[in-house]
Order: C-alpha cells, then structure tokens, then sequence
C-alpha cells in the first residue's frame, strides 16, 4: 500500500484501491499457483475465476479496515486473498445455468461457458475450501485464524451467502415486501461484505468493542447498499460497462429493489444507505477516509 495514503488532504480513493488490488492479486497468485498437479484444468478454471477484472472491493475493504484501527496490512493480505475466494466462487455458482444462467462475467465467458458446468461447479468448490485453508495458514495467532474460520464459514453458508441465495432462487416471479427483500439482499451479498470488514479489524490486537460495533453498523449499511447499486446497474448499465449482461433480473423476474421501489426511490435508498454507513464511522478520526470513501463509491460506482 502506498504510504500514509491518507495522512495528507490528497488522499485518492483510486490509488487507495489500486495499491490494495495489487497485495491482494500477488496473494492471489501465490496461492493459485501452487503446483496442485492433480487436476490441472481444475485449476486453471479456479484461476480463470479469479483472475478476470474483478474490483476486488471485500479485499479494499479488509485493508481499509485495517488502516481505521490502525493495523498492519501485511497481516491482512490472507484474510483479503481468502475473501476474494469465496466471492469468486460465489459468482461462479451464480452464473451457473441452474441459478442465473449467464453467460459473460467481468467481460468474459462464465467459467460454465470457458469449461463446462461440471469444472464450474468443482472450481467454485475448490475456491471455497482453498480460501478456509489459506486463512488456516494466515500469519495470525491460532484464536484470531479459528475466529477468523467460524466468521467467514457463517458469512457464506446456510445463514448467510448461501442462505440469501436459495431466498433469491425461491423469490424469482414472486411478489415480495420490502422487508423479505432486505433479508435476501442482507444475506446474498451484505454477509461477506460484513464479513470483510470484521476480519480487517480482527487482525489489529487493538481493535476496541465500541470501534467493532461501529464498524459492523457501517458494514451492514454498505452491504446492502451494494445490491442496492447492483440492481440498480442491472437497469441502466451497460454491458461494456458492468462486463456482464444487463436487463438479467428482469428477464428471470427477480426481486429487485428497483423492480419494487421504483429507480429514483432506489437510488435514494442507496444515498440514505451510504449515510448511514458514514455516520456509523464518528468514533473514527481520519484513518477510516478510506473506509468513507468506500461508502461514496459503492452507491456511485457505474460497474
Ligand atoms: C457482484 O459483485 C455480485 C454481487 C455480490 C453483487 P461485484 O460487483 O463485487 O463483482 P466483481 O468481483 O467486481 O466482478
Ligand atoms: C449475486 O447477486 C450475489 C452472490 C452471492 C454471488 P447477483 O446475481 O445479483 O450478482 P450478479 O448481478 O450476477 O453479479
Ligand atoms: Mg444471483
Ligand atoms: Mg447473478
Ligand atoms: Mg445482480
């Protein structure tokens, strides 16, 4: 990371999140480039997953976590590489035909369309177990990984990722409330992001109650709001643009924010949502810019 990103009055958010792609893809390949002989095309499609264009925002988050309690991120880059992981995995499974059937991710062909489905679904699976062993090995004290293991284990399974996933599928041409589309988008995607924060301030020893509390607030106002944002791209993004194909909720009828609220309502939930967030960072002083200029980007971002 850059020195002192944030010291001066010319803290940029790009060179902030550039600085933490880089850790976090040279942890990336070192981890995927480990002579795993056994299945060789298994692992270039875990690779291929992973190593497409992603913006890498549950990593940003770690590391930006990790600069408001004032930790080091050289502690942080397993925990960001594992996040990674199981994000990617998760957008593998996604885009399988028996979820949402898509064929283009981060501008290329899905890893179903690049392999088959049977390799898809092996190197999202092996993604997911890979990102647990990584944080096994973290240079963390023993407490820290096993906390660390039961965290990221409840943020993508029944109870979270996964949990919001099966709700989406079930959800697909049904007429929702409001408040049952919060829990999908809560869980599908607003667990790993909570996820990525708290295990960014795990790594500092430091890291007090009331800071946890106040980051997990500005977690779960960012994880929403960033399906908030995805749904509202969904809409008005471009396939250049987004990498993916826009217009896909719609066409599966899937439960969306815009699709209940309306788009200008949805964009303001996604403004009052990114406030929110931020004020849940008071008890910070100037190392969580990072952390509030996340929040801004996520509700602006146009991919
Ligand atoms: C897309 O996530 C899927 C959601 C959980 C909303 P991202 O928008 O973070 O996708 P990449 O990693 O940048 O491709
Ligand atoms: C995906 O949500 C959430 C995941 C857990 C992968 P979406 O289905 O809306 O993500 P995109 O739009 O395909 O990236
Ligand atoms: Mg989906
Ligand atoms: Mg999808
Ligand atoms: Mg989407």
């Amino acid at each position: 990371m850059t020195a002192n990103p944030i010291e001066t009055d010319g803290f940029s958010l790009d060179n902030f999140i550039q600085a933490c792609q880089q850790r976090v893809d040279t942890r990336l390949q070192h981890w995927l480039n480990q002579p795993r002989s056994l299945a060789p095309d298994l692992l270039e499609a875990m690779a291929y997953a992973t190593f497409n264009g992603g913006k890498r925002i549950r990593p940003v988050l770690v590391y930006a976590a990790v600069q408001a309690v004032d930790g080091q991120p050289a502690a942080a880059d397993d925990i960001a590489a594992a996040l990674e992981m199981v994000h990617s995995y998760s957008l593998v499974h996604d885009d399988l035909p028996a979820m949402d059937n898509d064929d283009l991710r981060r501008g290329k062909p899905t890893c179903h369309i690049q392999f088959d489905e049977a390799t898809a679904i092996l190197a999202g699976d092996a993604l997911q177990c890979l990102a647990f062993e990584v944080i096994s090995q973290a240079p963390l004290s023993g407490d820290i990984r096993i906390k660390m293991v039961e965290i990221l284990a409840r943020a993508s399974g029944t109870e979270g990722m996964a949990g919001g996933q099966a709700l989406d599928l079930a959800a697909e041409g049904q007429q929702l409330e409001l408040e049952a589309l919060e829990t999908i988008h809560a869980h599908k995607t607003g667990c790993l992001i909570q996820a990525s924060v708290q295990m960014g301030a795990m790594t500092s020893a430091t890291t007090s109650a009331r800071q946890f509390t106040a980051l997990d607030q500005y977690a779960q106002a960012i994880g929403l709001a960033f399906q908030v944002q995805d749904d509202i791209l969904d809409v008005v993004g471009s396939r250049e643009e987004l990498g993916k194909q826009p217009g896909a909720d719609s066409a599966l009828n899937k439960a969306t924010y815009p699709g209940i609220l309306g788009l200008e309502a949805a964009r303001e939930l996604a403004q009052e949502l990114c406030q929110q967030a931020i004020a849940a960072l008071a008890p910070f002083d100037a190392k969580a810019e990072p952390l509030r200029a996340l929040a801004r980007y996520i509700v602006t971002r146009t991919h």
